[in-house]
């Protein structure tokens, strides 16, 4: 089987750090989605729920908050011991380490449910074929993945203004390599679902405004943590990378308003059955 490794240690070195720091404000910023997902997804109390690369756990908490008994499962060692320390004291609800692609599951399973925690895998039909295997007759996949970039200025603008400033690659990117655009293709999810197993597959496109920041030095500040800027300045040094932020706040001021910053994101909710 293909092996996860690249992305196993990229969520346990630095990306898994910065998620945990940023855990407050990334959850703050995609509470609307969370909401909309948890609301499709429809967890009844007492339901068995796997929730696919749970990272800090917040959507865990709300699920078992909600009465479910969820497993929340994820690669990275920094932000399961983060979700472990927030739902400590909480009852039906566990962590543990596991590669979504090959961990062991028991046919019992309720749902599957995912807030941007399954465009990571090597061999996406691979993985969902073994997730399909944890879902009992009846049961359900309900999870969020991101649409194309440009559809989502939030990441998009600042990410494009530092292109500019990275080395011409000498192949074009594959956009469906493992990363947080890799299921923008509807067809594509469709068909990688389709021979995973899964029935009745629908996607919604769900188009929230996301307010990513009070102020402009907070957005930067964000902005080279987390996404396309952060990736882009981990590979530049002195000079350039002084003048590929500037470049990114100069792109972002022209979009502040009195409330912040508040820009357009697009994601899938993506159902299906077993
Ligand atoms: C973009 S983060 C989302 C985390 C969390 N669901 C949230 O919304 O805050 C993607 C998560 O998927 C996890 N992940 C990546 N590959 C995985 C795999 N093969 N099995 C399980 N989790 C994986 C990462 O470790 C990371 O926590």
């Amino acid at each position: 089987m293909a092996s996860n490794q690249e992305q196993i240690d990229y969520w346990n070195g630095e990306a898994g750090t910065t998620w945990v720091e940023a855990q407050e404000r990334l959850d703050g910023l995609l509470a609307p989605i969370s909401d909309r997902l948890i609301e499709r997804a429809a967890a009844a109390p007492g339901e068995r729920v796997i929730d696919v690369g749970c990272g800090c756990g917040q959507t865990s908490i709300q699920l078992a908050q909600q009465g479910a008994a969820v497993w929340g499962i994820d690669v990275s060692d920094p932000m399961l011991t983060h979700a472990r320390q927030r739902a400590a004291g909480m009852e039906r609800l566990a962590f543990s380490r596991q590669d979504a692609a090959s961990a062991d599951f028991t046919p019992d399973h309720a749902l599957l449910f995912s807030r941007f925690g399954v465009m990571f895998f090597v061999d996406p039909i691979a993985a969902f074929s073994n997730l399909h295997t944890a879902l009992a007759g009846d049961g359900r996949l309900c999870f969020a993945c991101w649409q194309a970039p440009r559809d989502n200025p939030w990441m998009a603008i600042a990410g494009r203004a530092v292109q500019p400033f990275l080395p011409v690659p000498d192949v074009e990117p594959d956009p469906r390599a493992p990363g947080p655009f890799a299921f923008a293709d509807p067809d594509y999810v469709r068909d990688i679902l389709t021979r995973a197993g899964f029935s009745d597959i629908e996607l919604e496109s769900f188009r929230p405004t996301l307010h990513v920041a009070d102020t402009l030095d907070e957005a930067i500040e964000f902005q080279g943590r987390v996404g396309p800027v952060a990736r882009a300045l981990a590979e530049l040094e002195g000079e350039p990378r002084q003048a590929a932020l500037a470049a990114a706040r100069e792109a972002l001021s022209g979009h502040m308003t009195d409330a912040g910053l508040d820009l357009a994101a697009a994601c899938w909710i993506v159902t299906a059955r077993r």
